[in-house]
């Protein structure tokens, strides 16, 4: 499966299949985000719940699935390896690229997450249509520890059964260690985010905005990180 993904792709460019099939999800799934965001705008609150929920579900699943399987990392190796272009080009723009484009994945990971879990939290029904509440959505300290310390219990059991059945690695610890720091992170940025914007519509509105924005972005940097490496300065690879 790993040489299959290797082999040529069809866009016809340089880039392996993988990297071919990375680039075309990435692009439908941005597109369907963007339609989904036009719904949104549009007050067509149902349809946006659907085509988000189900579009940033399988995102997820297909993104982390798709890099697990490839090998995290792969990107920056093959870049290592692939770029074709001047050491000082590579250095002072490729590089760059790349560090804001995994930056960004990570965000907007995190924000995919997130916004589902604010979407069900921010949404109300009047008479039996689908809006956003406009409530105060505050979350007590008390709950933010409970649900924080049932994350840690879920990812220690995770971790001592990945040590039972593959053995313990440091590099494994750090791994889950860094999981358990980011997952730290985005609750503590989350009350600072409760404060700044406690009403649920607002809030939802905000961050969806935040989010979409991300997500352009991502798509950008990563396509110009796609026609530099398989395209203008395609190297040993392809
Ligand atoms: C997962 C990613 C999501 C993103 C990026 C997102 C983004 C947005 C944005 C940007 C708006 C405001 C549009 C505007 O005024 O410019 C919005 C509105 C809304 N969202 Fe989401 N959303 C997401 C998921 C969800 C989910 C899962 C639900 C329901 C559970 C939901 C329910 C709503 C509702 C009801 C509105 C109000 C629409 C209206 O004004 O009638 N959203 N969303």
């Amino acid at each position: 499966m790993l040489e299959w993904l290797k082999q040529p792709g069809f866009f016809g460019t340089h880039a392996t299949l993988g990297a071919d099939i990375s680039q075309l999800m990435a692009t439908l799934f941005t597109g369907l985000f963007i339609i989904g965001w036009m719904q949104a705008r549009r007050r067509q609150a149902d349809a946006h719940h659907w085509l988000m929920l189900g579009g940033m579900v399988t995102m997820l699943v297909f993104f982390t699935n798709y890099y697990l399987f490839r090998q995290l990392g792969v990107l920056a190796v093959e870049g290592k390896e692939g770029f074709g272009g001047s050491q000082a080009l590579y250095d002072h723009v490729f590089i760059p690229l790349l560090t804001l484009h995994i930056l960004l994945v990570i965000i907007g990971l995190v924000m995919a997450v997130y916004m589902i879990v604010l979407g069900f939290r921010a949404q109300a029904f009047e008479q039996g249509k689908r809006r956003l509440g406009d409530v105060t959505l505050l979350t007590s300290w008390g709950k933010i520890g409970k649900i924080f310390g049932g994350i840690t219990a879920v990812i220690l059991l995770l971790f001592a059964s990945r040590v039972a059945s593959a053995g313990f690695s440091s590099r494994k610890l750090m791994v889950y260690l860094g999981l358990l720091l980011l997952i730290a992170i985005v609750f503590s940025v989350e009350i600072t985010i409760q404060r700044i914007w406690p009403n649920a519509e607002r809030r939802h509105r905000v961050l969806g905005r935040f989010t979409m924005i991300i997500y352009c972005v991502l798509f950008v940097t990563g396509s110009v990180t796609y026609t530099m490496l398989y395209i203008l300065y395609p190297g040993k690879i392809g």
